[in-house]
């Protein structure tokens, strides 16, 4: 595209979008496993129009301006810049998040927590969740949209990613009491008995999170879990039979090799629970689930 681009302003000709989306799969091929449904969503985010519009239109003619839009995403794509911070959307469950460097990616493994989390609360009319380390929100927005009757809170140790979070409950028009704090430390001050926490706190290895390559463009404060990851989890166990009520579920997101480790946690924390882990699709330990009746 960039030479198309080029000779838009060189010699006047223009780019229709069968070649620039042509062009720029085979660019995005070296750094993207979906190349061609990347420079799709790219291409839509600049002309305003989806997928399926792109391909029955694809002799549309590239304004010089979106041409010169479409090359400078491309070339942050290129250089391995995330496609949700492009986008500044991104998909989770059945919505879109605003997405921000200040957040993390929401990632489809998270909605297996979800999940578990919508059939409690759907037993349960007006339960309080509350959502630890929310980062978008998506966990107590989809929750809230989708059980209304809930009472989400949701708390953050980043004010940049709780600002996110607020936008992503207007976006989507929940009501959710937001908390600029450490882990439970809000609900521990505020006397708050939960039915459901869930949270999917930074659980990377500290040594581990340089070279990862989400960690080039994810905040470091999403990821970074202590020297075997598990600090914030522990540390949030500890606090969390003070903040629950007789009854309740607890879920955390771990990492595929935690299983084991968190699970001895847990029940540590919750002698009297049910203490599971639960698998991933990709088959691997991904959610500690603490059921205490
Ligand atoms: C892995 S991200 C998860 C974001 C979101 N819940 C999701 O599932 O997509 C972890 C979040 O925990 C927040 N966090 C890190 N340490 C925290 C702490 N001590 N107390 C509260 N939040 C914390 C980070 O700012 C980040 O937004």
């Amino acid at each position: 595209l960039f030479k198309n681009h080029a000779r838009i302003n060189g010699r006047g000709e223009q780019v229709n979008v069968g070649e620039a989306l042509r062009e720029a799969k085979t660019r995005l091929n070296r750094v993207s496993e979906s190349a061609a449904s990347d420079a799709q969503r790219l291409l839509g985010h600049v002309l305003s129009v989806d997928r399926a519009h792109l391909l029955a239109y694809p002799e549309t003619e590239l304004s010089p301006e979106q041409a010169g839009q479409f090359e400078a995403l491309l070339k942050r794509a290129e250089a391995g810049e995330p496609l949700p911070y492009l986008l500044g959307r991104w998909p989770f469950y059945d919505r879109e998040f605003i997405v921000t460097p200040a957040v993390l990616i929401p990632r489809p493994e998270t909605e297996l927590l979800l999940e578990q989390a919508l059939a409690y609360v759907a037993e349960r009319p007006g339960a309080v969740v509350v959502d630890v380390g929310t980062g978008s929100g998506a966990l107590a927005v989809t929750l809230a949209a989708l059980r209304p009757a809930a009472q989400v809170y949701a708390v953050d140790i980043s004010p940049a990613a709780l600002a996110v979070a607020r936008q992503n409950a207007d976006l989507h028009h929940t009501d959710i009491t937001f908390s600029d704090g450490d882990l439970l430390s809000p609900m521990l001050e505020g006397g708050l008995k939960a039915d459901v926490i869930m949270a999917n706190l930074p659980y990377i290895a500290r040594d581990e999170v340089p070279g990862l390559a989400v960690s080039r463009y994810e905040p470091h404060l999403a990821l970074d879990g202590g020297p075997d990851g598990l600090d914030l989890v522990r540390r949030l166990l500890a606090d969390a039979p003070r903040v629950v009520k007789d009854e309740a579920l607890l879920l955390l997101e771990i990492g595929w090799d935690q299983g084991e480790a968190a699970r001895w946690i847990a029940q540590a924390a919750f002698p009297n629970a049910a203490v599971d882990v639960l698998k991933d699709y990709a088959a691997l330990d991904r959610i500690v689930r603490i059921e205490q009746k």
